[in-house]
This record gives structure tokens, sequence and C-alpha cells, in this order.
């Protein structure tokens, strides 16, 4: 499994699947990847003309739409406008270590890029879905530590790695606590999560504490780092897998399937991170 590679996809002919933040970076790769062994890829993007140009005379087919999983408003159109079967949700669109900011609902713009909105978008287009979602997460959901009593960062004082691996964690406890649900609903739908392990995006270009600036030897080019998310798309993996790079410690090597951090296993956590997520989008749309 270690030596699997884009020409081990399957055919997707006939299969639709969505990539969020698609316009650059792993997304991108990865709709592309997916397009050309002949999925109709949906992206969804911030910036429609960006995300045109970056799939423009590439092979495959691509739909651009606007999506901005920060604005619960954007996810809400987006999964709102959906018709028909969606084989694949990925949900890749993420940030790093950024600064603290609210977004136009008054919630944590980290929280909400990576965790918050995506299980909005998920729950919303659920009903669609007939295969499986992918939840992008990070290696470094392993250091994440989860405040259920203040999730989106009002009381604590913010502190932008440390809202990165807890949104990280919260993805990995958002897949189990989904495979949960889907298993005892009788749902063939899987929930898989993906780990790019280190990366050369731009995602940590502007943060000082992200090993990718420090330890280049210790990193993945794009297209592997894609892989993962490309394996977790496709591959017959079980529910909750969680997909990563084979080498020491996930971060290089092929896709492979191993284990998130005991904290991410935590069925118990898991539900309650379901609810206080619920709680902050419905309070939210109050
Ligand atoms: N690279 C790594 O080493 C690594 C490691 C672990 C996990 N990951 C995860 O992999 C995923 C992709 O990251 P990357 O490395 O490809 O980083 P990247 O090159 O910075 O790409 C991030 C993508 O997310 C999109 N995005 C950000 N905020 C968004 C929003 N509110 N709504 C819609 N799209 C949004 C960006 O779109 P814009 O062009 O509009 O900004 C961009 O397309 C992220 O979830 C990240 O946490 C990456």
């Amino acid at each position: 499994m270690a030596k699997w590679t884009t020409d081990d996809l399957p055919d997707l002919t006939g299969r639709t699947v969505v990539v969020t933040g698609a316009g650059r970076g792993l997304g991108l790769i990865t709709a592309r990847e997916l397009a050309r062994a002949g999925a109709r890829v949906v992206l969804g993007v911030r910036d429609v003309g960006k995300a045109r140009a970056a799939v423009a005379g590439l092979p495959g087919t691509f739909d651009v739409r606007p999506l901005d999983v920060a604005d619960l408003a954007s996810v809400r159109a987006f999964a709102g406008s959906w018709s028909g079967p969606l084989d694949v949700l990925v949900n890749n669109a993420g940030v790093m270590d950024v600064p603290a900011a609210r977004t136009a609902d008054g919630l944590d713009r980290q929280t909400t890029t990576n965790h918050t909105g995506p299980f909005l978008l998920t729950n919303l287009l659920l009903g669609h879905v007939t295969d499986r979602v992918v939840h992008v997460t990070s290696q470094l959901h392993r250091r994440g530590e989860l405040d259920l009593g203040d999730l989106d960062w009002r009381t604590r004082a913010y502190h932008g790695m440390a809202a990165y691996q807890a949104s990280k964690l919260a993805v990995v406890l958002f897949s189990l606590e989904l495979q949960r649900r889907l298993d005892a609903a009788g749902s063939p739908v899987r929930s898989v999560l993906a780990s790019p392990g280190i990366a050369r995006t731009a995602l940590a270009a502007h943060s000082r504490s992200n090993v990718v600036n420090r330890f280049r030897f210790l990193t993945n080019s794009p297209e592997q780092g894609a892989l993962s998310v490309l394996y977790a798309a496709t591959a017959d993996v079980p529910g909750n897998a969680y997909v990563g790079p084979a080498g020491p410690g996930g971060l290089r090597g092929g896709p492979a399937v191993r284990r998130a951090g005991k904290a991410g296993l935590d069925a118990a956590l898991a539900r309650r991170l379901w609810d206080a997520t619920a709680g902050l989008v419905e309070a939210a749309a109050r």
C-alpha cells in the first residue's frame, strides 16, 4: 500500500465529488487527479475566478462554485443548491495558525474554517452522499486539546497553533461520531480521515511555529501529501479509517491506514463535541 500512486486510482467515471478549498494546494491536486480518473469534480471555493483559471485546460469535468466554509450562510447556500447524488465529499479547506479573527457569524475564524463550517456542510449534504465523506485532518491533532466549554475561543486567550491543533482533533472526533451515527442508522456511507503528513504548500507560509518552515527534510511534496487524501477518497478502507503517510511519525511516504491519536478515539468526547458544535451553529443562526 505504501507504493500507491495516482496511477492506482480506480475509474471514477459517473461519480460526483465535491472538494472544498480546491483552488490551490492539496485541494487542487486532489480535484485534478479525481477528474483525471473520470469523476465530475465540483470545486467549492472562495475565489471562483482563480479556481476556474487553475483548472482551465486540465483533462476532466470541473464545476466551480462559490463556497466560504467559514461563512455559515455560504455553506447553507452551497448545500441548498445541491441536487442529485454526491458520491464523495472531501472537506479539505483549512487554515493554520492564523491570527484571531471573528467570522460574519461572530465565530472564531480558524475553528469555523477547519471544523464548524465543514460540520455544517457535511450535515446539510449528508442526505445526498452515497459513498463517503473525507475529512482532511493533521498529525497535529495528536497535540490538540479541546475545551468544550469554550470551543470557539471566547473566554480563553487565543493561540493560533493551539486553535489549529484543537480544530484538527475536532475533525478526527467529528469523523468518529459521524461514523457511529451512520452505522446506527444502517447507512453504507463511510466517514474517512486523511492526514497529508507535512506537505510543502502555502498553508504554513506565514506560521513561524511550524515545522514545514524549519525542517524541509521531514516534508512531502504537495503531490505526495495529496496521495493520502486521494487514497481516503477512493480506496476500500473501513469506516473512520485514518489514512496517512506510511513513514515514521506519519509524516512522509505513501498512504496507509494508520491510527488516530488517543484523544481522537474517545467516543464519549466525540459525542459531546458533536453537541457543542451543533450548539455553536444554532447560536450563530439566532
Ligand atoms: N500542507 C500540510 O502539510 C498539511 C498537513 C496537515 C493537514 N493539512 C490540511 O490540508 C488541507 C489543505 O491545506 P493545504 O496544505 O493545501 O493548504 P493551502 O495551500 O493553504 O490551501 C488551503 C485551501 O483552503 C482554502 N480555504 C481556506 N479558507 C477557506 C474558506 N473559509 N472557505 C473555503 N476555502 C478556504 C484556500 O482557499 P483560498 O485560495 O481562498 O485561500 C485553499 O484553497 C487543510 O485542511 C490543512 O489543514 C495540510
